[in-house]
């Protein structure tokens, strides 16, 4: 995993991670702890979402609006590169590069955007309901002043 300010490309930590943004973010976790969240009711539930050549870039690209959603986004990552573009308290992008073993929460209502450069990457979605799973786009609001 690589975080880092995109309009600098200075890294950041985790923690500095978590302190702009609110996102949790770890490396090298294994699946059995990850299905340990699911069986222990942090979670309701979760599906593999699978992107290759044969995904519609219509459905890339509305990955790639930045949104946001009225609950977290939970992602366990099984293989491949992927990127997601977060926006910090200050309103600046911070860019994390994850890879397989990557584990990512997103917080309620913080923008974001998601990338996959190499269109394929195998990853788990992680629930705790579905109603919260509804895109914002940044776009459809009334506050794109910081755009
Ligand atoms: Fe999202």
């Amino acid at each position: 995993m690589k975080i880092y300010e995109l309009e600098n490309l200075n890294p950041l930590t985790n923690s500095q991670l978590k302190e702009e943004t609110g996102v949790i973010a770890s490396s090298d976790i294994d699946l059995r702890e990850v299905m340990n969240l699911v069986s222990s009711g942090q979670y309701n539930s979760f599906d593999e979402v699978t992107i290759n050549e044969n995904t519609p870039d219509e459905t890339l690209g509305k990955f790639a609006k930045e949104h946001s959603h009225s609950d977290e986004e939970v992602r366990y990552f099984l293989s491949g590169q992927s990127i997601f573009d977060v926006r910090s308290y200050k309103d600046h992008w911070i860019r994390i590069e994850v890879e397989d073993k990557d584990f990512i929460t997103i917080p309620a209502n913080l923008f974001h955007r998601f990338f996959t450069p190499d269109k394929n990457v195998k990853a788990l979605r992680l629930f705790s309901g579905k109603e919260g799973w509804v895109p914002n786009y940044r776009e459809d609001t009334k506050d794109v002043s910081a755009v």
